[in-house]
Protein backbone atom coordinates (compact mmCIF):
# COMPACT_ATOMS: atom_id res chain seq x y z
CA UNK A 1 0.00 0.00 0.00
CA UNK A 2 1.05 3.56 -0.86
CA UNK A 3 1.83 5.72 2.07
CA UNK A 4 -0.83 8.31 0.35
CA UNK A 5 -3.28 5.92 0.49
CA UNK A 6 -3.29 5.91 5.08
CA UNK A 7 -6.08 8.12 4.51
CA UNK A 8 -5.76 9.14 8.64
CA UNK A 9 -2.24 9.16 8.66
CA UNK A 10 -2.90 11.84 5.34
CA UNK A 11 -5.19 14.09 7.57
CA UNK A 12 -2.88 14.15 10.69
CA UNK A 13 -0.25 15.62 8.39
CA UNK A 14 -2.68 18.24 6.17
CA UNK A 15 -2.35 20.24 9.53
CA UNK A 16 -3.23 23.04 7.69
CA UNK A 17 -6.38 21.49 6.15
CA UNK A 18 -4.79 22.09 2.42
CA UNK A 19 -6.44 19.10 1.02
CA UNK A 20 -9.80 20.32 1.79
CA UNK A 21 -9.42 23.89 0.74
CA UNK A 22 -8.11 22.78 -2.67
CA UNK A 23 -10.82 20.26 -2.92
CA UNK A 24 -12.97 23.44 -2.61
CA UNK A 25 -11.60 25.02 -5.63
CA UNK A 26 -14.95 25.14 -7.65
CA UNK A 27 -17.09 26.46 -5.14
CA UNK A 28 -14.37 29.52 -5.28
CA UNK A 29 -14.55 30.11 -8.50
CA UNK A 30 -17.76 30.65 -8.70
CA UNK A 31 -18.12 32.16 -5.65
CA UNK A 32 -14.98 34.79 -7.07
CA UNK A 33 -16.55 35.28 -10.44
CA UNK A 34 -19.90 36.51 -8.61
CA UNK A 35 -18.09 39.01 -6.60
CA UNK A 36 -16.26 40.43 -9.58
CA UNK A 37 -19.53 40.36 -11.47
CA UNK A 38 -20.91 42.62 -8.51
CA UNK A 39 -18.08 45.52 -8.45
CA UNK A 40 -18.65 48.55 -10.80
CA UNK A 41 -16.36 50.81 -12.14
CA UNK A 42 -16.58 54.33 -11.97
CA UNK A 43 -16.53 56.81 -14.75
CA UNK A 44 -13.81 58.92 -12.31
CA UNK A 45 -11.90 58.76 -9.55
CA UNK A 46 -10.17 61.48 -8.14
CA UNK A 47 -6.64 62.08 -7.07
CA UNK A 48 -4.07 64.93 -6.67
CA UNK A 49 -2.28 63.52 -10.07
CA UNK A 50 -5.91 64.27 -11.76
CA UNK A 51 -8.88 62.37 -12.49
CA UNK A 52 -8.25 58.88 -13.00
CA UNK A 53 -10.87 57.94 -16.54
CA UNK A 54 -12.31 54.51 -16.70
CA UNK A 55 -13.02 53.76 -20.29
CA UNK A 56 -12.04 51.03 -23.07
CA UNK A 57 -8.21 50.96 -21.85
CA UNK A 58 -5.81 50.21 -24.63
CA UNK A 59 -3.60 47.77 -22.80
CA UNK A 60 -4.26 45.66 -19.57
CA UNK A 61 -1.50 45.40 -17.26
CA UNK A 62 -1.51 42.61 -14.16
CA UNK A 63 0.58 44.11 -11.40
CA UNK A 64 1.39 41.68 -8.84
CA UNK A 65 3.88 38.82 -7.36
CA UNK A 66 4.29 35.38 -7.04
CA UNK A 67 0.95 32.89 -6.48
CA UNK A 68 -1.21 36.46 -6.78
CA UNK A 69 -0.16 37.15 -10.54
CA UNK A 70 -0.09 33.71 -11.42
CA UNK A 71 -3.86 34.13 -12.59
CA UNK A 72 -2.43 36.79 -14.58
CA UNK A 73 -0.70 34.38 -16.45
CA UNK A 74 -3.81 32.08 -16.78
CA UNK A 75 -5.64 35.39 -18.20
CA UNK A 76 -3.07 35.96 -20.87
CA UNK A 77 -2.81 32.17 -22.31
CA UNK A 78 -7.25 32.17 -21.99
CA UNK A 79 -7.66 35.19 -23.98
CA UNK A 80 -4.05 35.85 -26.21
CA UNK A 81 -6.77 35.17 -29.45
CA UNK A 82 -9.50 37.23 -28.31
CA UNK A 83 -8.50 40.65 -26.62
CA UNK A 84 -7.97 43.02 -29.14
CA UNK A 85 -5.34 44.99 -27.02
CA UNK A 86 -2.09 43.86 -25.41
CA UNK A 87 -2.10 41.71 -21.76
CA UNK A 88 0.61 41.87 -19.87
CA UNK A 89 2.12 40.32 -16.19
CA UNK A 90 3.91 42.51 -14.49
CA UNK A 91 5.84 41.33 -11.56
CA UNK A 92 8.69 44.72 -10.33
CA UNK A 93 8.50 47.50 -8.20
CA UNK A 94 7.95 49.94 -11.68
CA UNK A 95 5.53 50.30 -14.07
CA UNK A 96 6.71 49.98 -17.46
CA UNK A 97 6.70 52.71 -19.77
CA UNK A 98 3.72 52.86 -21.47
CA UNK A 99 1.56 52.65 -18.81
CA UNK A 100 -0.65 55.83 -18.69
CA UNK A 101 -4.43 56.95 -18.56
CA UNK A 102 -5.39 54.42 -21.33
CA UNK A 103 -3.83 51.60 -19.45
CA UNK A 104 -6.31 49.30 -17.05
CA UNK A 105 -4.12 48.35 -14.17
CA UNK A 106 -5.20 45.46 -12.35
CA UNK A 107 -3.49 45.20 -8.92
CA UNK A 108 -3.51 41.51 -7.43
CA UNK A 109 -2.05 41.06 -4.09
CA UNK A 110 -3.58 38.37 -1.12
CA UNK A 111 -1.69 40.34 1.38
CA UNK A 112 -2.65 43.70 0.43
CA UNK A 113 0.86 44.19 1.58
CA UNK A 114 3.63 43.40 -1.19
CA UNK A 115 6.17 46.10 -1.34
CA UNK A 116 6.49 45.59 -5.30
CA UNK A 117 2.92 45.53 -5.77
CA UNK A 118 2.13 48.57 -3.79
CA UNK A 119 5.04 50.18 -5.47
CA UNK A 120 3.95 49.47 -8.77
CA UNK A 121 0.78 50.24 -7.93
CA UNK A 122 1.47 53.51 -6.50
CA UNK A 123 3.23 54.93 -9.58
CA UNK A 124 0.27 53.57 -11.45
CA UNK A 125 -1.89 56.00 -9.81
CA UNK A 126 0.74 58.76 -10.37
CA UNK A 127 -0.02 58.30 -13.96
CA UNK A 128 -3.88 58.33 -13.69
CA UNK A 129 -3.56 54.75 -14.99
CA UNK A 130 -7.44 52.83 -14.95
CA UNK A 131 -6.54 51.22 -12.24
CA UNK A 132 -8.78 48.18 -10.03
CA UNK A 133 -7.37 45.49 -7.34
CA UNK A 134 -8.10 41.84 -6.40
CA UNK A 135 -6.97 42.18 -2.85
CA UNK A 136 -7.97 40.03 1.16
CA UNK A 137 -7.55 43.85 2.34
CA UNK A 138 -4.13 45.07 4.05
CA UNK A 139 -2.71 48.51 2.53
CA UNK A 140 -3.78 47.73 -0.96
CA UNK A 141 -7.61 47.14 -0.16
CA UNK A 142 -7.43 50.65 2.60
CA UNK A 143 -5.95 52.49 -0.27
CA UNK A 144 -8.63 51.57 -2.81
CA UNK A 145 -11.47 52.02 -0.24
CA UNK A 146 -9.63 55.76 0.54
CA UNK A 147 -9.42 56.39 -3.15
CA UNK A 148 -12.48 54.59 -4.65
CA UNK A 149 -10.80 52.46 -6.79
CA UNK A 150 -13.00 49.36 -7.73
CA UNK A 151 -11.55 46.53 -5.78
CA UNK A 152 -12.83 42.55 -5.80
CA UNK A 153 -12.25 41.48 -2.18
CA UNK A 154 -11.43 38.19 -1.59
CA UNK A 155 -12.06 36.10 1.80
CA UNK A 156 -8.92 36.56 4.05
CA UNK A 157 -6.87 33.49 5.89
CA UNK A 158 -5.83 31.51 3.22
CA UNK A 159 -1.89 31.39 1.73
CA UNK A 160 -2.24 33.33 -1.88
CA UNK A 161 -1.59 29.93 -3.73
CA UNK A 162 -4.58 28.57 -2.28
CA UNK A 163 -6.55 31.36 -2.98
CA UNK A 164 -5.55 30.78 -6.93
CA UNK A 165 -9.29 30.42 -7.97
CA UNK A 166 -10.27 34.18 -6.11
CA UNK A 167 -7.90 35.92 -7.39
CA UNK A 168 -7.75 34.30 -11.28
CA UNK A 169 -11.81 34.28 -11.68
CA UNK A 170 -12.20 38.31 -11.61
CA UNK A 171 -10.00 38.66 -14.23
CA UNK A 172 -11.87 37.55 -16.78
CA UNK A 173 -14.71 38.45 -15.38
CA UNK A 174 -13.57 42.15 -15.11
CA UNK A 175 -12.42 41.92 -18.43
CA UNK A 176 -15.70 40.87 -20.18
CA UNK A 177 -17.47 44.07 -18.36
CA UNK A 178 -15.29 46.30 -20.19
CA UNK A 179 -16.48 44.50 -23.33
CA UNK A 180 -12.98 43.35 -23.93
CA UNK A 181 -13.95 39.77 -24.44
CA UNK A 182 -17.31 37.54 -24.30
CA UNK A 183 -17.95 34.09 -23.03
CA UNK A 184 -15.58 34.26 -20.51
CA UNK A 185 -17.67 34.43 -17.35
CA UNK A 186 -19.10 30.90 -18.94
CA UNK A 187 -16.04 29.60 -19.23
CA UNK A 188 -15.47 29.97 -15.48
CA UNK A 189 -18.77 28.54 -14.73
CA UNK A 190 -18.27 25.46 -16.65
CA UNK A 191 -14.38 24.72 -15.60
CA UNK A 192 -15.56 24.78 -12.26
CA UNK A 193 -18.18 22.44 -13.00
CA UNK A 194 -15.62 20.02 -14.07
CA UNK A 195 -13.44 20.84 -11.18
CA UNK A 196 -16.30 19.83 -8.78
CA UNK A 197 -16.90 16.69 -11.09
CA UNK A 198 -12.89 15.72 -11.18
CA UNK A 199 -12.57 16.69 -6.98
CA UNK A 200 -14.76 13.31 -6.11
CA UNK A 201 -11.68 11.08 -7.96
CA UNK A 202 -8.67 12.98 -6.33
CA UNK A 203 -9.39 13.86 -2.88
CA UNK A 204 -7.53 11.81 0.23
CA UNK A 205 -10.35 8.87 0.59
CA UNK A 206 -9.59 7.55 -3.19
CA UNK A 207 -6.89 5.13 -3.38
CA UNK A 208 -3.54 5.88 -5.20
CA UNK A 209 -4.94 3.10 -8.10
CA UNK A 210 -7.85 5.11 -8.86
CA UNK A 211 -6.15 8.69 -7.67
CA UNK A 212 -4.75 10.30 -10.75
CA UNK A 213 -2.98 13.12 -7.97
CA UNK A 214 -1.52 10.75 -5.86
CA UNK A 215 -0.17 7.91 -8.40
CA UNK A 216 1.59 11.32 -10.14
CA UNK A 217 2.74 12.42 -6.86
CA UNK A 218 4.23 8.72 -6.41
CA UNK A 219 5.61 9.16 -9.61
CA UNK A 220 7.68 12.12 -8.78
CA UNK A 221 8.63 11.15 -5.27
CA UNK A 222 12.46 11.22 -5.37
CA UNK A 223 12.82 13.55 -8.12
CA UNK A 224 12.99 16.96 -9.66
CA UNK A 225 9.89 17.80 -11.52
CA UNK A 226 10.07 19.46 -15.07
CA UNK A 227 6.64 20.34 -16.84
CA UNK A 228 6.67 20.69 -20.48
CA UNK A 229 3.38 23.07 -21.97
CA UNK A 230 2.86 23.95 -24.74
CA UNK A 231 0.52 27.41 -26.37
CA UNK A 232 -2.44 27.85 -23.70
CA UNK A 233 -0.63 25.11 -21.29
CA UNK A 234 2.55 27.41 -21.13
CA UNK A 235 1.27 29.10 -17.67
CA UNK A 236 -0.15 25.68 -16.21
CA UNK A 237 3.33 24.34 -16.70
CA UNK A 238 4.30 27.39 -14.92
CA UNK A 239 2.23 27.37 -12.10
CA UNK A 240 2.72 23.54 -11.43
CA UNK A 241 6.47 24.27 -11.82
CA UNK A 242 5.93 27.00 -8.59
CA UNK A 243 3.00 24.35 -6.47
CA UNK A 244 5.85 21.88 -6.54
CA UNK A 245 8.42 24.44 -4.71
CA UNK A 246 5.68 25.90 -2.83
CA UNK A 247 3.65 23.01 -1.81
CA UNK A 248 6.22 20.00 -1.93
CA UNK A 249 9.15 22.06 -1.40
CA UNK A 250 11.35 20.78 -4.17
CA UNK A 251 13.08 22.33 -7.02
CA UNK A 252 11.50 22.05 -9.90
CA UNK A 253 11.63 23.78 -13.54
CA UNK A 254 8.97 24.68 -16.67
CA UNK A 255 9.43 24.89 -20.40
CA UNK A 256 7.56 24.92 -23.35
CA UNK A 257 6.97 23.87 -27.11
CA UNK A 258 8.21 24.45 -29.74
CA UNK A 259 10.38 26.97 -27.50
CA UNK A 260 12.23 24.60 -25.75
CA UNK A 261 12.80 22.65 -29.07
CA UNK A 262 15.31 25.49 -29.62
CA UNK A 263 17.43 25.81 -27.01
CA UNK A 264 16.62 23.44 -23.72
CA UNK A 265 16.59 19.89 -26.03
CA UNK A 266 20.21 20.44 -26.22
CA UNK A 267 20.72 19.96 -22.48
CA UNK A 268 18.85 16.26 -22.66
CA UNK A 269 22.63 15.66 -24.55
CA UNK A 270 24.69 15.74 -21.00
CA UNK A 271 25.48 12.49 -19.04
CA UNK A 272 23.40 10.48 -16.91
CA UNK A 273 24.51 12.10 -13.76
CA UNK A 274 23.12 15.07 -14.65
CA UNK A 275 19.68 13.94 -16.19
CA UNK A 276 18.76 11.49 -14.33
CA UNK A 277 17.62 13.21 -11.16
CA UNK A 278 14.74 14.92 -12.91
CA UNK A 279 10.99 13.77 -14.17
CA UNK A 280 9.53 15.34 -17.06
CA UNK A 281 5.40 16.01 -17.41
CA UNK A 282 4.41 16.04 -20.67
CA UNK A 283 1.02 18.55 -20.76
CA UNK A 284 -1.69 16.95 -23.43
CA UNK A 285 -4.25 17.22 -24.98
CA UNK A 286 -6.40 15.31 -27.76
CA UNK A 287 -7.01 18.52 -29.84
CA UNK A 288 -3.28 19.44 -29.76
CA UNK A 289 -2.29 20.80 -33.61
CA UNK A 290 -0.61 18.26 -35.67
CA UNK A 291 3.05 19.93 -35.26
CA UNK A 292 3.01 19.82 -31.33
CA UNK A 293 2.08 16.70 -31.43
CA UNK A 294 4.93 15.66 -33.70
CA UNK A 295 7.26 17.96 -31.44
CA UNK A 296 5.95 16.30 -27.92
CA UNK A 297 6.40 12.93 -29.80
CA UNK A 298 10.29 13.83 -30.99
CA UNK A 299 10.64 15.46 -27.70
CA UNK A 300 9.76 12.46 -25.27
CA UNK A 301 12.37 10.36 -27.65
CA UNK A 302 15.21 12.37 -26.52
CA UNK A 303 14.17 12.64 -22.82
CA UNK A 304 13.33 9.04 -22.22
CA UNK A 305 15.50 7.05 -21.24
CA UNK A 306 18.03 10.48 -19.44
CA UNK A 307 15.20 11.93 -17.20
CA UNK A 308 13.95 8.80 -14.81
CA UNK A 309 10.47 9.59 -15.13
CA UNK A 310 8.42 10.55 -18.48
CA UNK A 311 5.07 11.21 -17.45
CA UNK A 312 1.95 12.81 -19.06
CA UNK A 313 -0.86 14.57 -17.92
CA UNK A 314 -3.96 15.12 -19.90
CA UNK A 315 -6.57 17.81 -20.30
CA UNK A 316 -9.84 17.14 -20.09
CA UNK A 317 -13.12 19.51 -21.25
CA UNK A 318 -13.70 21.15 -24.47
CA UNK A 319 -13.34 24.48 -23.76
CA UNK A 320 -10.30 26.49 -23.37
CA UNK A 321 -10.23 27.25 -19.41
CA UNK A 322 -11.77 23.29 -18.93
CA UNK A 323 -9.07 22.05 -20.64
CA UNK A 324 -6.40 24.24 -18.64
CA UNK A 325 -8.24 24.32 -15.31
CA UNK A 326 -8.04 20.05 -15.77
CA UNK A 327 -4.54 19.55 -15.65
CA UNK A 328 -3.98 22.26 -13.40
CA UNK A 329 -6.05 20.71 -10.63
CA UNK A 330 -4.47 17.08 -10.76
CA UNK A 331 -0.90 18.73 -11.13
CA UNK A 332 -1.68 21.55 -7.70
CA UNK A 333 -3.32 18.62 -5.74
CA UNK A 334 -0.48 15.98 -7.03
CA UNK A 335 2.10 18.89 -5.21
CA UNK A 336 0.37 18.57 -1.96
CA UNK A 337 0.22 14.88 -1.97
CA UNK A 338 3.82 14.96 -2.81
CA UNK A 339 4.50 16.76 0.15
CA UNK A 340 2.87 14.90 2.28
CA UNK A 341 4.86 11.66 1.06
CA UNK A 342 8.05 13.67 1.75
CA UNK A 343 6.70 14.41 5.38
CA UNK A 344 6.52 18.19 4.69
CA UNK A 345 4.26 20.34 5.51
CA UNK A 346 2.65 21.90 2.02
CA UNK A 347 1.17 25.08 4.06
CA UNK A 348 4.54 26.02 5.74
CA UNK A 349 6.38 29.28 3.29
CA UNK A 350 9.87 29.94 5.49
CA UNK A 351 11.97 30.67 2.62
CA UNK A 352 9.66 33.14 1.27
CA UNK A 353 8.75 34.58 5.00
CA UNK A 354 12.93 34.45 5.84
CA UNK A 355 13.26 37.24 2.59
CA UNK A 356 10.26 39.31 3.45
CA UNK A 357 10.86 39.85 6.39
CA UNK A 358 14.50 40.45 5.65
CA UNK A 359 13.36 42.91 2.83
CA UNK A 360 10.95 45.09 5.72
CA UNK A 361 13.63 46.49 6.84
CA UNK A 362 13.98 48.82 4.05
CA UNK A 363 9.96 49.70 4.56
CA UNK A 364 9.36 49.73 1.13
CA UNK A 365 5.35 49.15 1.76
CA UNK A 366 5.39 52.29 3.58
CA UNK A 367 7.06 53.99 1.72
CA UNK A 368 4.53 53.02 -1.23
CA UNK A 369 1.59 53.70 1.12
CA UNK A 370 2.72 57.14 1.82
CA UNK A 371 3.42 58.09 -2.01
CA UNK A 372 -0.26 56.91 -2.66
CA UNK A 373 -1.36 58.18 0.04
CA UNK A 374 -0.24 61.94 -1.00
CA UNK A 375 -2.57 61.18 -4.38
CA UNK A 376 -5.47 61.08 -2.05
CA UNK A 377 -7.35 64.24 -2.47
O1 LIG B 1 2.65 31.98 -2.82
C1 LIG B 1 3.02 32.87 -2.08
O2 LIG B 1 2.74 32.92 -0.87
C2 LIG B 1 3.82 34.02 -2.65
O3 LIG B 1 4.21 33.74 -3.96
C3 LIG B 1 3.00 35.32 -2.57
O4 LIG B 1 1.88 35.20 -3.41
C4 LIG B 1 3.86 36.51 -2.97
O5 LIG B 1 4.94 36.62 -2.11
C5 LIG B 1 3.08 37.82 -2.97
O6 LIG B 1 2.36 38.00 -1.79
P1 LIG B 1 0.82 38.43 -1.90
O7 LIG B 1 0.20 37.30 -2.66
O8 LIG B 1 0.31 38.52 -0.52
O9 LIG B 1 0.82 39.69 -2.64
Amino acid sequence: MSCLDDVEALRKADVHGMLAAYLRWADNLLEAAKRAEDISFPAEVRTRAGPIRYGEPDAVVIVGMGGSVVGGELLKDLTWDVVPVPVLVWRDYHMPAFAGPDTLVIAVSYSGNTEETLMAFSEALGRKCMIAAITSGGILGQLCKRLGIPVVEVPAGLKPRMALPYLFAPLPVLLEKLGLAKGLKGQVEEAAALLRHMAEDLGPDVPTARNKAKELASELKGTIPIVYGFGFFRSVAYRLKTQFNENSKVPSFYNWLPALNHDEVMGWEAEDALTKPFSVIFIRDRDEALEIRHRIEATKELVAGKASKVLELHALGSERLEKMLSVLYVGEMASLYLALARGVDPYAMASIDDIKEKLAVLGMAEKARARAEALVP
